[in-house]
C-alpha cells in the first residue's frame, strides 16, 4: 500500500468511526491542536469559495460555563475544556444568501468535528441555529455582531471514554439510475 492509499485509509476510518462526544477529561486542549481544527475548518468547500465563516475559539471556564446555561442541550459544555462556535456571515456567502452561508459552515463545522476524532480529541455539535433564543445566548456572550450567526457550539476535548461507531448504511436509502 503507498503511504498515499495508507493516509486516505486512515481519513476514511475516522469519518466511520467519529461519534458525538459529552463527556471530557479535564486536560486542557493545546493551541496547537485548536489551530488544527480551526484549519480543518477552513478547508472546507464553499460555494462559488466564499468561505462565509468566522470561528471563536473559547478555552476560558467562565465563558463556557456561561455558553452551557443558555443552550439545553449543551451542559456538556460545563466540561469541556474548549470550544470552537462556528458562525457563518449571509452577507459574505454567494448571493448573500443566508441558505448558502449555513450550508457553507456546516462543512467548515462538520470538518472540524472529523479532524478532533482524527486528533484523538472529541466533540459534538451543539445547536444554536436556527433556534433564536439559543443565537441570542450565544451572541450575547461571545459579543458576536448581529449581522454574524452562531450556528453550532462545537465542545473539544479529550474523551472520557472510547465509544464504539455506529453503521448507519441503509442500502433503501440509496437510488440507483433513478429514484
Ligand atoms: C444540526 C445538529 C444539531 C445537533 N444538536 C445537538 C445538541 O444541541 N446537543 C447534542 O448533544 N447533540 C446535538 N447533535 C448531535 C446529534 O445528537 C448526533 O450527531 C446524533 O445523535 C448521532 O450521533 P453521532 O454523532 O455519535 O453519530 C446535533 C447534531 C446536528 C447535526
Amino acid at each position: 500500500m503507498s503511504a498515499g492509499e495508507q493516509q486516505r485509509g486512515v481519513g476514511i476510518q475516522a469519518i466511520l468511526d467519529r461519534r458525538s462526544v459529552r463527556d471530557f477529561t479535564p486536560e486542557p486542549v493545546r493551541e496547537a491542536e485548536l489551530e488544527q481544527l480551526v484549519r480543518a475548518g477552513m478547508a472546507a468547500p464553499t460555494a462559488k469559495n466564499m468561505q462565509p465563516w468566522a470561528f471563536v475559539v473559547v478555552t476560558g471556564r467562565e465563558m463556557l460555563d456561561r455558553l452551557a446555561e443558555g443552550l439545553p442541550y449543551g451542559k456538556m459544555l460545563g466540561k469541556a475544556p474548549a470550544a470552537i462556535v462556528v458562525c457563518t456571515r449571509p452577507e459574505l456567502a454567494n448571493n448573500g444568501s443566508l441558505e448558502l452561508a449555513v450550508v457553507d459552515a456546516t462543512c467548515a463545522a462538520e470538518n472540524i468535528l472529523l479532524a478532533a476524532h482524527a486528533l484523538g480529541l472529541g466533540s459534538v455539535w451543539v445547536a444554536s441555529y436556527p433556534y433564536e433564543e439559543r443565537m441570542a445566548h450565544v451572541g450575547g456572550v461571545l459579543g458576536i455582531p448581529g449581522e454574524v450567526i452562531p450556528l453550532c457550539v462545537l465542545p473539544v476535548g479529550r474523551p472520557a471514554a472510547v465509544k464504539p461507531p455506529i453503521d448507519k448504511y441503509k442500502s433503501e436509502r440509496i437510488h440507483r439510475e433513478r429514484w
